[in-house]
């Protein structure tokens, strides 16, 4: 089983109302007090918004503008590469800074008339049904820090890297921005936690860490592995299994290593069809169906 809470840094409030990012031990940033003031700004910038307030932007360091630049040359020619069509086509329409980190407002106006999803900012880990239940309303919750400089090709949690070049480049795409809003929409009906854990695997192993035969070889089209400078390499020698529901709904992961077992579609229509149909129908009892499948196989 996954605990979300790994994925992000542990955002806390004190009494005397000042935020706190608790970074762990062996967090690149963790020494770095200027770096750990930041964070601890930023996230108060997003515990700080409501929803009837314009999405604040952050005020970047040249520093944090230097790893994002050195992070989009590198992802680029990688995409270039590795990347599916539709990513590379979502990629093309967004045209994204390479300069600079584009703030959440700016993200939003570029996907706005793409696909209709706008960015909202989240200090840390949003609650699953929130975040999920967002995108069937075309809304992604995206963190705004970025990871610390001394290794600008490695993060051990999300940034707005991630959320951005991963994330923003698919929600561009509308057969990309279409099954998000599927998953959202499963995420919303279903009720029991169990259900929306195995939704919320599904959505791992396929727009988060999802790959498919294209016909110039493996492509990769989950998030994270189009966020991630290294693991965007390794996909290929991973155990890879055909796209199989009810086997991503239980299989269970790691965040902190690179993924041992990848779900591999045959085509993107497969994905549609396969990732997207299941979204589309999800119930408890259809998912309850599916999880006894697998127990018994
Ligand atoms: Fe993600």
């Amino acid at each position: 089983m996954f605990n979300e809470g790994q994925l992000y840094a542990p955002v806390v409030t004190g009494a005397d109302g000042l935020v706190e990012v608790e970074l762990d031990a062996d967090h690149p940033g963790v020494g770095d007090p200027e770096y750990r003031a930041r964070r601890n700004t930023i996230a108060s910038l997003a515990l700080g918004w409501t929803d009837d307030h314009p999405v604040p932007v952050a005020d970047y360091t040249d520093e944090e503008h230097e790893v994002w630049r050195v992070v989009s040359r590198e992802l680029e020619a990688k995409h270039a590469r590795l990347a599916c069509q539709a990513a590379r086509e979502g990629r093309a329409l967004l045209e994204l800074p390479t300069d600079h980190i584009p703030q959440l407002p700016d993200v939003s106006a570029a996907l706005a008339p793409l696909t209709g999803f706008t960015y909202i900012p989240a200090a840390g880990v949003v609650p699953s049904r929130d975040f999920y239940g967002s995108l069937a309303d075309r809304r992604f919750w995206s963190t705004q820090y970025i990871r610390h400089h001394s290794v600008p090709l490695y993060t051990p949690e999300p940034d707005v890297v991630h959320e951005v070049i991963g994330h923003a480049v698919t929600l561009a795409e509308s057969s990309y921005a279409d099954l998000y809003v599927a998953a959202g929409r499963a995420a919303r009906r279903v009720e029991s936690d169990e259900a929306l854990a195995f939704v919320a695997r599904v959505f791992w192993f396929s727009l988060e860490f999802g790959v498919v035969h294209e016909s110039d070889g493996l492509k990769a089209y989950g998030a994270g592995l189009l966020s991630s400078y290294g693991e965007i390499e390794e996909f290929r020698s991973t155990d890879l299994r055909r796209l199989d529901i009810p086997a991503m709904g239980v299989q269970a992961y790691d965040i902190t290593h690179y993924q041992p077992v990848l779900f591999a579609a045959q085509s993107w229509s497969e994905v549609l069809d396969v990732v997207g149909g299941f979204f589309d129908s999800a119930t408890d009892a259809s998912i309850e169906t599916l999880r006894s499948s697998v127990s018994v196989a």
